[in-house]
């Protein structure tokens, strides 16, 4: 079955925000390396990473499906942050915009009948409850343990500890 061009247009447009996402994290763990923040560098690090994976799942499908993917410019990223605690919640936000985007992909492919791109979606599905669940738990800790220096070198060790490469899990 062919994908509709709507479809198609939202899939691309996909690429496109994984890749900003990308952009934005690899920023984000450039500032905390210089900044000091070694495991919030790590992890930001790691999300990057993700993420890149996440476009290629992506570009992957496009080109299978026989569309050729469509490979977009970044936009720049801010060369500094606030604090860990507003790079947190701009993440929160940004990856709840990704879920917008996704849930309305689904949207269009059961409009479409399109069991196929609707089964690839569900991966994203799963996988943006993690994304919004994670950075609110990191956020939380701000909350629980405070904003002080001690407090942002806790949270940095709780943020090394997340700091895994994409699982074998989240790569099918
Ligand atoms: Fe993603
Ligand atoms: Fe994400």
């Amino acid at each position: 079955m062919k994908i509709s061009g709507p479809l198609v247009k939202a899939l691309n447009n996909q690429i496109s925000m994984e890749a900003n996402a990308a952009h934005a994290y690899l920023a984000a763990g450039s500032w905390c390396e210089i900044t000091g923040y070694d495991g919030s560098a790590a992890f930001f690090y790691a999300q990057a990473e993700e993420e890149h994976q996440h476009m290629l799942k992506f570009v992957n499908f496009l080109n299978g499906q026989g569309v050729g993917a469509i490979i977009p410019a970044v936009k720049q990223p801010p060369k500094t942050f606030k604090s860990l605690e507003a790079i947190c919640k701009t993440a929160l936000s940004n990856e709840q915009g990704v879920t917008k985007s996704i849930n309305k992909m689904v949207d269009i492919a059961q409009r479409d009948k399109d069991h196929n791109t609707f089964t690839f979606l569900q991966f994203f599905v799963n996988e943006q409850i993690e994304e919004e669940q994670q950075f609110e738990n990191i956020l939380q800790k701000f909350n629980l343990l405070g904003r002080d220096k001690l407090a942002i070198y806790e949270i940095d060790k709780l943020l090394a500890g997340m700091a895994t490469a994409p699982s074998a899990e989240s790569q099918n």
